[in-house]
């Protein structure tokens, strides 16, 4: 009993501040990589990622904010029948298929309430857990951009689960992918995507053929500054034209502008998230942008084959 409560005295203390935007096990060196494709997530690399699933499958992504909140894309969820009892949120591997998963169930759905179907502006939309999480490693919140936020960021990734269907129907693999993103001019892809709103932005990387359908609707483009390892979700995956066309980009909701709907629905629902509780670092400097350090990408089959895969269950095509 003693134990126990000192164990809770020391939670609470430690809860006052939580780091954001950390990658523990990455950072530490990760345990093990798989050389499959290259462009496999490797473990603890996006901690903050979570599948959102119905009746067990998987059809959208999402970022851990803090240990009650989880963002994602308000298109995932306007189905009117859906209730927060048939969702579950799986978290903490990279492997759906892992025994080490933990999967919460969700407490309340909350969209934004102008989002707009027919430019999928303020495409945002948060679940509540029915528990918190514990942080561990696998497990870990992504930081929320604060104003003035870097004009440019170092490094942006998107991630979201393929679903490779091997020979055998029963040993399905689920893993999560990554794609190295570059945020891109607005003026210039409003050019492109005349319905683009001030809300949102456009990632891409040019003369490839990968965009935001390389990941999950709802899920994070998580993007750090040059000066720390902390990351930041910048976007929520929304829409795009076609997956991997190349020179095309995908479009994300724009996450600044919507940090104080955040604070303000969070209240509302009795689990405030404060950003001042989350701790990254702050931005000390301006970013420059440095393309050129990204990975190689894979070889073209490995993208040919993600861009075949059925990998965006709801990813909206308008044109
Ligand atoms: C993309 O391709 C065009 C035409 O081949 C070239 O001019 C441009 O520099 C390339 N951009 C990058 C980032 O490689
Ligand atoms: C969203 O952010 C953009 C770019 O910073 C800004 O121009 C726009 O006014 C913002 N919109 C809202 C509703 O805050």
């Amino acid at each position: 009993m003693l134990l126990l409560s000192i164990l809770l005295l020391m939670s609470q203390a430690k809860g006052v501040h939580v780091e954001c935007g950390k990658r523990p096990i990455f950072e530490g060196g990760s345990q093990y990589s798989r050389i499959i494709g290259g462009m496999e997530a490797e473990v603890g690399e996006f901690p903050w990622q979570v599948s959102i699933q119905a009746r067990n499958e998987h059809f959208c992504g999402g970022a851990i904010i803090n240990k009650w909140w989880i963002v994602t894309a308000a298109h995932c969820l306007i189905s009117e029948e859906l209730l927060p009892t048939d969702l579950s949120v799986v978290l903490g591997s990279n492997d759906l298929s892992s025994p080490s998963l933990d999967i919460k169930e969700v407490a309340s759905i909350v969209l934004h309430k102008d989002f707009q179907k027919v430019n999928m502006d303020n495409d945002i939309a948060l679940l509540l857990l029915a528990s918190p999480i514990t942080f561990n490693g696998q497990m870990e919140p992504i930081c929320i951009p604060r104003k003035p936020t870097p004009s440019t960021w170092h490094k942006c990734w998107v991630a979201g689960w393929g679903q490779t269907n091997s020979d055998d129907k029963y040993s399905m693999k689920i893993e999560l992918m990554k794609v190295p993103m570059i945020i891109m001019d607005w003026e210039k892809c409003l050019k492109a995507f005349p319905k683009l709103t001030k809300n949102m932005l456009c990632a891409g990387y040019e003369n490839e053929s990968f965009d935001a359908c390389q990941g999950d609707s709802g899920g994070p483009l998580a993007c750090t500054t040059e000066s720390d390892k902390t990351w930041y979700l910048v976007g929520i995956i929304s829409w795009g034209k076609s997956c991997g066309r190349k020179n095309t980009p995908g479009i994300y909701t724009l996450l600044e502008n919507y940090t104080l709907w955040i604070k303000k629905v969070t209240e509302m629902e009795g689990r405030p998230f404060n950003a001042e509780e989350m701790r990254g670092s702050p931005n000390r400097k301006q970013m420059r942008s440095h393309a050129a350090e990204f990975p190689e990408p894979g070889s073209r089959r490995f993208w040919l084959l993600i861009s075949l895969l059925p990998y965006m269950l709801l990813w909206a095509i308008f044109y």
